[in-house]
C-alpha cells in the first residue's frame, strides 16, 4: 500500500498514525484531509508538514468532489478514516454535527473509495459501538450486538453499518476496526487522561463523574497505531477486528495513578454531576487480531501513562495553543459553576 488517503491526520490519534507512517515507511506517499476543527491541529504535525512524502490538504470528508479530486491527482490506493467529531460529552451537547462528519463524511468516503475502485477502506472505529458491559459480562467480541447509547457512539455505529453495506453491495475491499479508550501525546485535553493530568499540574479541580467506578480498557496510542497498519496492510477485505489493551481499570484506578505519578493531593479530586447515560464499562476481547495478525499491544499502562506525563509535562506550549480558544470556553461551560 504507497499511497494513502488518511483523514482527520490532524487529530489525535490520526497525527500519531501519519507521524509513524512517514517515520517507518519511507516509500509510502500520505495525502491528509482534516477539516481541522477544534480538535485538528497543525502542531501536532509539527516538522512533518515539510516532508516531500506527505501532503496536508484542509478540507471536509463531506465534500465528496474534493475527495475524489485527491483520489485521481495523488494516485490514492487506500482511505484510512480517522475524521470524526469524537467526544461523547459533546456530542450529548450538539449531536447533529456527529451525524454529519461520522455518518454523512463516511458516506462520502465510502461513495467516492467505490466509485475510484479503491483497493481498500479502513474505517477506525470504537467499542463504543457494542454499548454497555455489567461487572460480569464477558468483554466485547467482534460478534456482541451493536447497542450504542450515546449520540457519538451511534454516529459511530451507523457508519460501521454503512462500511459493511458496502462491502457487501459493491464488493468495496472494507475493514472496520473497533479500538478501546486511547491515551498518550498530543491528545486534546477535554478527554479524561489529559484533562486530569494537566488539571493536576495546575493544582485545578479533576472532576470525576458520579462514582468514578466506570471501567474503561485504556490503549497506548501508538499501539492502536500499529495495529491499524497491520490490518491496512495485511488483514482480509470485509473483516472486523477488536483491538484493546487488556487493561481494565475503573476512572477511579486511573485518577489516583496520576495524582500519585505528579505527586499531588487527592483533595483535588470532585465529584460532579454524572454524564447522561453514562456507560458503565467497556472491555474489549482482542483474541482476534492478536491470533490472525500477530498485533498485540507493546506499552504497559504504567509506562504509557508516565511517557504521556512526561509529554505534557514537555509541550506546555502545544498545550496553551490548543486550549487558547475553543477548549477555554468549553470547560467553563461544563465545570465552571461547580
Ligand atoms: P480527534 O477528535 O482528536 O480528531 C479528529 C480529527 O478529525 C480532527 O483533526 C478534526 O479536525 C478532524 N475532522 C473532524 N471533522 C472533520 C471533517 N468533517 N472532515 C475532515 N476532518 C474532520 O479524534 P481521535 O481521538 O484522534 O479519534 C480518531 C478516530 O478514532 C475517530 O474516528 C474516533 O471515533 C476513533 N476512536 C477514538 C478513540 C479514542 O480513545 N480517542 C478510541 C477508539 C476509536
Ligand atoms: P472520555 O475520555 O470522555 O472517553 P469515553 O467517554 O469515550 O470513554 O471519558 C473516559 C471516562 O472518564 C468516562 O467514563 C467518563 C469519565 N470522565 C470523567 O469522569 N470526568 C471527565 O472530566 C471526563 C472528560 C471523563
Amino acid at each position: 500500500m504507497n499511497r494513502i488517503l488518511v483523514t482527520g491526520g490532524a487529530g489525535f490519534i490520526g497525527s500519531n498514525f501519519v507521524r509513524m507512517i512517514l517515520d517507518e515507511e519511507p516509500g509510502v506517499l500520505v495525502v491528509n484531509l482534516d477539516k481541522l476543527t477544534y480538535a485538528g491541529n497543525l502542531e501536532n504535525l509539527g516538522g512533518y508538514m515539510k516532508k516531500a512524502n506527505h501532503k496536508f490538504v484542509k478540507g471536509d470528508i463531506c465534500n465528496g468532489d474534493m475527495v475524489e479530486k485527491l483520489i485521481d491527482e495523488y494516485k490514492i490506493e487506500a482511505i484510512i478514516n480517522f475524521a470524526a467529531e469524537s467526544h461523547v460529552d459533546r456530542s450529548i451537547s450538539e449531536p447533529k454535527v456527529f451525524i454529519d462528519t461520522n455518518v454523512t463524511g463516511t458516506l462520502t468516503l465510502l461513495e467516492a473509495a467505490r466509485d475510484k475502485k479503491l483497493t481498500r477502506f479502513v474505517q477506525v472505529s470504537t467499542d463504543e459501538v457494542y454499548g454497555s458491559l455489567k461487572p460480569d459480562d464477558p468483554e466485547f467480541s467482534e460478534r456482541t450486538l451493536i447497542s450504542p447509547n450515546s449520540p457519538y457512539s451511534a454516529s459511530k455505529a451507523a457508519a460501521d453499518h454503512l462500511v459493511r453495506a458496502f462491502g457487501h453491495t459493491w464488493n468495496l475491499p472494507v475493514n472496520i476496526t473497533r479500538c478501546s479508550n486511547n491515551y498518550g501525546a498530543y491528545q486534546f485535553p477535554e478527554k479524561m487522561i489529559p484533562l486530569m493530568i494537566n488539571n493536576a499540574l495546575n493544582d485545578k479541580p479533576l472532576p470525576v463523574y458520579g462514582d468514578g467506578m466506570q471501567v474503561r480498557d485504556w490503549l497506548y496510542v501508538n499501539d492502536h497505531c500499529r495495529a491499524i497498519w497491520v490490518v491496512l496492510t495485511e488483514a482480509k477485505a470485509g473483516e472486523v477486528y477488536n483491538i484493546g489493551g487488556c487493561n481494565e481499570k475503573t476512572n477511579m484506578e486511573v485518577i489516583r495513578l496520576i495524582l500519585k505519578k505528579v505527586g499531588k493531593e487527592e483533595s483535588l479530586i470532585k465529584h460532579v454531576a454524572d454524564r447522561l447515560g453514562h456507560d458503565r464499562r467497556y472491555a474489549i476481547d482482542a483474541g482476534k487480531i492478536m491470533t490472525e495478525l500477530g498485533w498485540k499491544p507493546t506499552v504497559t499502562f504504567e509506562e504509557g501513562l508516565e511517557k504521556t506525563i512526561q509529554w505534557y509535562l514537555d509541550n506546555s506550549a502545544w498545550l496553551s495553543n490548543v486550549v487558547s480558544g475553543d477548549y477555554q470556553k468549553y470547560y467553563q461551560d461544563m465545570y465552571g459553576n461547580r
